[in-house]
């Protein structure tokens, strides 16, 4: 029987946990870096299951994000966000995409330090902007003009985001080169951790 669950490109056909981590990947880094389209590519490529704490988050409430930050607010969102990628810190190894602020809790980064492997995805303004352009999904940038609010985010977060295990730039090239870039970088560094 065909299992038509699994989509072909979800399957890998090489195995299970390539790389034999012990630790789940977490991707942190701004808005549009890419860490949705890249976490799930290289869950595919080293056999983990990939999970987005964004649309975890929305499941657990029941509503979209930018419904969560007008209904509830942004401090309940942060509460949300804080238990969601506790609970996947705790559970078998997966890559994990956070949303942007993640990394930025002190708690929640001291937690993502001793119980994953961190890799910042590290993109230059022009590239944020034109992936955070093609949707009006993200409530802080709504709030007004898209550059002024990421160059400040820049500013804020990069010193946080740099704290990270890995830095992996997240160009405008294609996406698999960062994937094998990243797997690269996880096999070296993961021999010291695992
Ligand atoms: C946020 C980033 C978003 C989402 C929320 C807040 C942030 O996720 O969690 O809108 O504070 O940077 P992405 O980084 O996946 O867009």
């Amino acid at each position: 029987m065909t299992d038509n669950s699994i989509l072909p490109e979800d399957r890998n056909p090489l195995g299970r946990n390539l790389l034999e981590l012990k630790r789940p990947i977490v991707l942190v880094g701004l808005m549009g870096a890419g860490k949705s389209t890249i976490g799930r590519r290289l869950a595919r490529d080293i056999g983990l299951d990939f999970v987005d704490s964004d649309e975890e988050i929305a499941e657990a409430a029941g509503c979209s994000i930018p419904d969560i930050f007008e209904i509830y607010g942004e401090t309940i969102f942060r509460d949300l966000e804080k238990r969601v990628i506790l609970r996947l810190l705790s559970s078998e190894p997966t890559v994990i995409a956070t949303g942007g602020g993640a990394f930025m809790n002190a708690e929640l980064r001291d937690m993502i330090k001793s119980n994953a492997i961190s890799v910042w995805l590290r993109a230059e303004l022009e590239v944020l902007l034109e992936r955070v352009s093609r949707r009006n999904t993200r409530p802080l940038l709504e709030q007004g003009d898209k550059r002024a609010i990421l160059t400040r985010l820049m500013n804020e977060r990069h010193p946080i985001y740099s704290e990270a295990n890995l830095a992996v730039d997240s160009g405008e090239g294609a996406h698999e080169t960062v994937v094998l870039d990243i797997i690269q970088r996880v096999k070296a560094y993961s021999g010291d951790v695992s």
